[in-house]
Order: C-alpha cells, then structure tokens, then sequence
C-alpha cells in the first residue's frame, strides 16, 4: 500500500515585516490538524516554519492532488489568517490569491510539493523549506544530489545508482516539460536548469533496473509562481523540496553536502535581487538582513511502517555547516556593496516589481536621437 507525503506552504502573515511566521500561527495549524488526523484523513502531520512561510508536512494514503487534503491546507491556511488579522500581522493572507478553494491548491497561490510512494523497508526521507527566493533555487543542489559524482560518491560507487537517474524539468513559462536521463544527457540537462528562473526540476526518478518502480518520484520540488496566478508582485515563490536517501538513493549526507557551498539564488529583498542561500536550522531561519540572505532549512524524518512522520532532525543545526554560513554572511556583504546595481539587483525581466516605466514615461521627452 502506497503512502503520499504532502508539504504544502504558505505565507499567511510576517512578524515583523516579513521575517518570520508568529507561534500563533503555528498554534492553530497544528489544532485544525491534529483534528484532521483525529478524524483520520490524514495518518500524521507536523507544522514547519522557515521565515514568513508556514509548512505542512502531512502523510496519508489519498495520493497526490487530494481535493480533501488540499481542501483541509486551504482550510487550515484561512484559520491561521484569521489569527493573522487579529494579530495584525504583516501581509495577512498574502499568499492566498483566491477566494474560494476550488478542489487543489495549485495555482491559488500557496507552494507544493507532493510524492506517492511505496515504503522501502526503511523510508528516510528530507524536506527542505526555503525562504526569500523561487524554484530554480532547487536546480543546483538537486542535480548535485542526483547528477554530479563530485557530491554523490554513490553515483560512482553504488552498483544500486550507477545507473542514473531522470530528470522532469518544466519550461514555466511555456507550461511544458521535458524528461532527461543523467548520465547520458547531463550536457543538455544543464543547458536548461543553468536558466534557473525558467526551467525549474519538478521531479527526479530511479531509471529501469533501480530497486524503486521507475514511476516513483525520488524527489519532488514546488514550482509554483505566485507572480504569473496574482499578475503582480506578492512575493517570491519560497519553494520546499521533499528528498528520499539512501539505498540506491543518494545518502543523508550526499543529500545535504550541496547546501555546503551557499549558492546565489534569486530573490531576497522585495524578490528582486541575487544573494548566498544560508542553511540553517530552524530557528535560525529569520531573515533580517535586508530581509534576508535568503534561508534554507532541512528538516530529516524517518517514515515508520504505519506512515508517521518520526522526527524532524534539524540537519543543519549542525556546527559543519558553520562554514558555509560564515561563507553565506561574506558574500552578502559583498553582494550587498552593489547596491541598485546588477548583478545584485536582477535582471529588468526577473525583477518582480520596477519602477523603470514609469521613469521613463517621465523622461521620454528628454530622450534625444544620438548620431
Ligand atoms: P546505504 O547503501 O545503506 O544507503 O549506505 C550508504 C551510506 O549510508 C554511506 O554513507
Ligand atoms: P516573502 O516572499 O518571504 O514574503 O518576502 C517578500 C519580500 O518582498 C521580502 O523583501
Ligand atoms: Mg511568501
Ligand atoms: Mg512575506
Ligand atoms: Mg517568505
Ligand atoms: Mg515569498
Ligand atoms: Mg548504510
């Protein structure tokens, strides 16, 4: 029998500004599912948070895409933003773009990530959260994880993952998808996921021959875009990621050893600007500094028999990423020099707000021809 373990997020209020998600929010989530899971629509559940963003971390057996556990999130979101208005939080409900639930929470504005999966005799698996940046945060690491032999010893010494993997990658702005074989098309595979804010990795899966039913995902990313569902600036897209390690799969530290280099990623202050993504553990993930650098935590569980969640193991509350934190606080200082300048600040076309059309409405008569 098939398990599916659902993380589904939201930004429903910052306290203060858009630093981090108030305990009361936490407090009423965890009540709205505790009775869900009383009720038995769902076997377990944990609340997350990672910045302003609340995290659900739900298993159950009503696959992915459940009206019912996509319509109890909705739910359990509006309650929080109840408390959120009360509280008189920052962008209260900033992340539900719609009125009314209308059977899945894709496209309404919170993140998703999603995997139906046959328990292995022992199931370890990772969640990851992200705060102050977008999907395409997720392509590095995730092809280090699966891809590159200089993270993943396994790939070159596990007879189980020898073989590969594949990689659905989604073009989101063209809503199309593309599936890669790695190793055989690892050329073409980067040509595509080095344009980050374009083409994002939804899905990773085990090749024939692997010990996991090749249909299975063994790695599943948000790729919601808030900005295309709102036509406007709402915030990034703050994704979260779920991971499966070992046998055959990359192991816990294979999974966790690309957050060692702090990658630039695109987000941070107002969503426009490139900055280091800082691993931390949870309740180091507030981004201050100019609302930022951008976080990302990792939380480790183990799926027992039954499908509870046994853990969370705060993996980067670890002193072996203090390097990288350091290294993270460095390069935001440098970044940060540049001020209004490229390459902090993104390009004009992945900038989520601007106010170039109306300066040069303002000085287009001033605009003269030169020779
Ligand atoms: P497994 O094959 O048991 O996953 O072993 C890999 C490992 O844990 C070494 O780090
Ligand atoms: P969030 O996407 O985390 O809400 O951040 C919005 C922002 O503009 C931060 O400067
Ligand atoms: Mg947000
Ligand atoms: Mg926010
Ligand atoms: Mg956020
Ligand atoms: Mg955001
Ligand atoms: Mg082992």
């Amino acid at each position: 029998e098939k398990i599916t373990i659902s993380v589904i997020k939201a930004d429903i209020g910052g306290w203060p500004g858009h630093s981090r998600v108030h305990p009361q929010l936490v407090e009423t989530a965890e009540e709205v599912l505790a009775k869900a899971q009383e009720e038995g629509t769902i076997i377990d559940f944990y609340v997350a948070t990672c910045g302003d963003d609340l995290q659900l971390i739900m298993t159950h057996k009503k696959g992915v895409d459940s009206s019912e556990i996509h319509g109890l999130a909705w739910r359990t979101f509006e309650e929080a933003t109840k408390v959120a208005k009360e509280l008189g939080l920052y962008g209260a409900g900033q992340d539900l773009l719609k009125d009314a639930f209308s059977g899945n929470v894709r496209g309404m504005g919170p993140g998703v990530a999603e995997m139906e999966i046959t328990l292995r005799k022992s199931e370890p698996i990772v969640t990851f959260h992200m705060d102050k940046t977008e999907p395409g945060a997720f392509n590095l690491p995730i092809f280090r994880m699966f891809a590159d032999p200089f993270n993943t010893a396994g790939l070159v010494i596990d007879p189980n993952m020898h073989m590969g993997f594949r990689f659905e990658v989604w073009d989101i702005k063209e809503h199309k998808r593309v599936i890669l074989n790695t190793p055989e098309e690892i050329y073409d595979l980067l040509a595509l996921i080095g344009a980050k804010s374009r083409y994002v990795i939804k899905r990773v899966f085990p090749k024939e021959g692997h010990k996991i039913a090749k249909d299975e995902p063994v790695a599943v990313i948000s790729t919601e875009k808030l900005y295309e569902i709102a036509g406007e600036y709402v915030g990034k897209d703050d994704p979260v990621a779920i991971v499966r390690a070992q046998s055959g799969l990359p192991a816990l530290g294979e999974v966790l050893e690309p957050f060692a280099f702090p990658h630039l990623v695109s987000g941070w202050m107002r969503g426009s600007h490139n900055g280091p993504i800082m691993p931390v553990p949870m309740h180091q993930a507030n981004p201050t500094r100019f609302d930022g650098p951008p976080r990302v935590v990792a939380l480790g569980w183990q799926i027992s028999p039954e499908g509870k969640l046994v853990g969370p193991v705060d993996l980067f509350d670890d002193p072996a990423f203090d390097g990288a934190r350091q290294k993270a606080v460095e390069i935001a200082e440098y970044m940060r020099r540049h001020g209004p300048f490229e390459p902090h600040r993104l390009p004009m076309e992945d900038m989520e707000y601007t106010t170039l059309p109306g300066v040069l409405e303002k000085l287009k008569d001033r605009f003269e021809p030169v020779e």
